[in-house]
């Protein structure tokens, strides 16, 4: 089981301003030595005020920041539902070219000849083990894109995976998705499951209880005994 800290704040705007302090100090520890630091950010709709909020304390510090993404929906960063185009927008990165972003999207690929691509990009980098991880969840008890029903959600959740990303079809996703897989997520020095809303705190809950794992795939990420879990939760 992974030790778990559950952080509960009465706001989200309390919620943005406490998270993206706490990642900024990680990120920028050592901006002296202008030593790299690396994250690796979920996509959907919960960060993008915490990221907001990121964005002011990084500031000019963000090309010292190596940014990942969690997983991605196979469209292009033009596409509205790119992971990719909301984490750059929300942070700010469009006029920073020379920041650090592993995108997980190529063209003309299939996805699993992107995820192969960024495996090797990430695997060049050497920017294994991640500094942070961010997760979110949806109300089916997925994250990442560890979907309940997925295509290679066994093999993406083995502890011993060899792959660092993998393609996911689900029926609750709406388009292909790459996933990060759970050896890299597990093995970030700061491990955090931002979630928000009284609906995601009933499915948590849920998740911490003994049953099949693969029915709420978060529950991977919960029982693995190296994961040091910090969760940000807020009405
Ligand atoms: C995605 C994600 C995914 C997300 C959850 C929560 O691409 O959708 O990265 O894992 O974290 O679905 O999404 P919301 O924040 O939109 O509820």
């Amino acid at each position: 089981m992974a030790s778990a800290t559950f952080n509960e704040f009465g706001t989200r705007q309390e919620l943005a301003e406490a998270l993206s302090e706490r990642i900024a100090k990680i990120l920028i520890a050592d901006p002296a030595h202008g030593n790299f630091s690396s994250i690796a950010l979920s996509g959907g709709t919960t960060p993008k005020l915490m990221l907001a909020h990121l964005a002011d304390l990084l500031k000019a510090y963000r090309q010292l920041v190596y940014f990942a993404l969690v997983d991605e929906r196979f469209v292009p960063p033009t596409d509205r539902r790119s992971n990719e185009q909301m984490v750059r927008h929300c942070l700010g990165l469009e006029n920073h070219p020379k920041s650090e972003f592993l995108s997980l999207y190529a063209p003309n690929s299939t996805p699993q000849e992107a995820a192969k691509r960024a495996e090797e990009k990430l695997l060049a980098d050497e920017e294994l083990p991640f500094d942070i991880v961010v997760l979110g969840m949806g109300t089916d008890g997925h994250t990442a894109s560890f979907f309940p029903g997925g295509d290679n959600l066994q093999a993406a959740t083995d502890p011993d995976c060899k792959s660092l990303f993998m393609p996911m079809k689900a029926p609750g996703a709406e388009e292909p998705r790459i996933t990060m897989t759970l050896p890299p997520i597990v093995s970030a020095r700061n491990l955090i499951l931002h979630i928000e809303g009284s609906d995601k705190r009933k499915v948590f809950e849920k998740a911490l209880k003994n049953e099949y794992a693969d029915d709420m795939p978060i529950r991977h990420v919960l029982r693995h005994g190296h994961a040091n879990l910090q969760i940000y939760w807020a009405p």
